[in-house]
């Protein structure tokens, strides 16, 4: 007697770990209840291992390679460029995630524009919206080159058949997870949909020379796949992120095999779409409280780019046996281990006290070189006593109290600089290499020591 064969398989919906059977928490990305039954298709499974074979089967030498200056293309938005790093590679494959309704088909239909403004042809292809709900965004864009095509389906092989007879110099996929594939039994949206459909689009990125954005929603429940199912396929993968009630939007790269991941592009949210934020350090710094108790400038770093952000705190005396502490933007974990520093290494009395600390302007930081600016933040709620407010301050600190130096910390002062501020208050040793920076239009202060820091304010 044969063995019947199964004709199931379960799959995490967050990162696509793929397993006979189901499984409470996913191995793979710890998720729990991520698992989701559907059925097998040995068409895609045989695909997905070798989605790159596009190249024949001689081998080549590295130097007989040519590669053309043109290989690039920039999409008129330097922001997305310098995320891209440098503009769109000619055959590659990107991955925009994001909220559903944080801007996603609104930057790439811009990204379309300006594409097909300067003379590429640009075919948009929409699983979610209709022609005249494209039309609709679009007018509120503005002008429209005829470069542009746009085309509503979600079928796989038409959508195929398209591309090869428009030949399309840059093709919109939006979203991934509206696609299906005829071969695949299950329904769109499910893991091996959304991988057999980005397996074939690989293939035509890479067999024809056509650079292709996707769309892939981030979704917390439901059975749709997100779009950390792809990542490890795709060649970049680009989020878009901002708090919901906030104008600006964030673009991080993630993985990009043609630049660095480590760049943000900042835009705006208005009337008539995305506009880039050239200068994000005086967007966040717009609308600052003067003379306020237990706010501070503090730089940050975000990949090369120096950015300013202000820092709020409040220490009151609490009325509860344990005290409330709150971070808002940053690691709430961070603030505690702070706090216990002020407590052991500076005799600060604060152990008892509610303490909010709280980066304006909705923006989620992780460098540690906000630290100095949260204790000083904090010190000054404290004591009741201002900061003065063109004060820029960075630095790392220890558990032992110490200042501890930053990188680019140049970058960090030109920057203040730049925005007007007068005091730069920094680790010793970035202070001490950067002696002859200062002058007198900023003055340099190095500390070495939590201590020292707080006998500024
Ligand atoms: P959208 O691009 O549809 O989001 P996604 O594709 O990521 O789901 O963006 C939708 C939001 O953007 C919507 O809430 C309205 C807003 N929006 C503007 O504020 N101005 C505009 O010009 C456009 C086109 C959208
Ligand atoms: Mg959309």
């Amino acid at each position: 007697m044969t063995k019947i064969k199964k004709s199931t398989v379960f799959f995490c919906k967050e990162c696509g770990y793929e397993s006979a059977k189901w499984m409470g928490q996913c191995p793979g990305c710890k998720e729990w209840n991520s698992f989701v039954e559907e059925p097998v298709s040995t068409h895609a499974l045989k695909k997905n291992g070798s989605g790159n074979s596009t190249v024949s089967g001689t081998a080549t030498v590295l130097s007989q390679i040519t590669m053309k200056e043109e290989d690039r293309i920039s999409t008129g938005m330097k922001e997305l460029d310098r995320v891209l790093g440098g503009g769109v590679v000619a055959g590659s494959l990107t991955l925009v995630g994001g909220d559903p309704g944080i801007g996603k088909s609104t930057l790439l239909l811009q990204v379309c524009r300006n594409l097909s403004d300067s003379g590429h042809k640009v075919l948009y292809i929409s699983g979610e919206e209709s022609l005249k709900q494209i039309k609709m965004r679009a007018m509120r864009i503005g002008e429209f080159s005829d470069n542009l095509l746009l085309l509503c389906e979600t079928n796989l092989s038409i959508i195929e058949q398209t591309i090869k007879e428009l030949e399309p110099k840059v093709v919109i996929i939006d979203s991934i997870q509206t696609m299906y594939s005829e071969e695949v039994t299950s329904a769109p949206g499910s893991v091996s949909q959304v991988r057999e459909s980005t397996g074939m689009f690989l293939q035509m990125a890479k067999g024809l020379g056509v650079s292709i954005f996707i769309v892939g929603h981030v979704t917390k429940e439901g059975t749709v796949a997100g779009p950390r199912v792809l990542e490890h396929m795709v060649d970049t993968v680009l989020y878009f992120e901002g708090d919901r009630y906030a104008s600006y939007r964030i673009l991080r790269g993630v993985k990009n095999r043609f630049g660095s991941t480590n760049e943000i592009g900042v835009f705006e949210m208005r009337e008539q779409g995305l506009t880039q934020v050239a200068n994000p350090s005086e967007y966040m710094l717009s609308g600052r409280p003067e003379d306020a108790a237990g706010c501070v400038v503090a730089c940050t770093v975000e990949g090369t780019r120096p950015l300013m952000v202000e820092l709020q705190a409040l220490v009151c005396n609490s009325n509860f046996g344990i005290p409330r502490r709150q971070a808002t933007g940053m690691d709430f974990n961070r603030v505690n281990l702070l706090m216990a520093v002020l407590e052991k290494r500076v005799g600060v009395q604060i152990s008892n006290c509610d303490a909010y600390v709280n980066l304006a302007g909705g923006m989620k930081i992780q460098e540690p070189a906000v630290d100095l600016g949260v204790v000083m933040a904090i010190i000054s709620s404290f004591r009741n006593r201002p900061i003065d407010e063109k004060t820029v301050v960075f630095g790392e600190v220890g558990l032992s109290g110490e200042v501890r130096a930053v990188s680019l910390s140049e970058q960090r002062l030109q920057e203040a600089k730049k925005l007007g501020f007068t005091t730069c208050i920094m680790p010793r040793a970035n202070a001490d290499a950067l002696q002859d920076k200062g002058d007198d239009k900023i003055k340099i202060i190095g500390v070495s020591n939590v201590q020292e820091a707080i006998e500024l304010i």
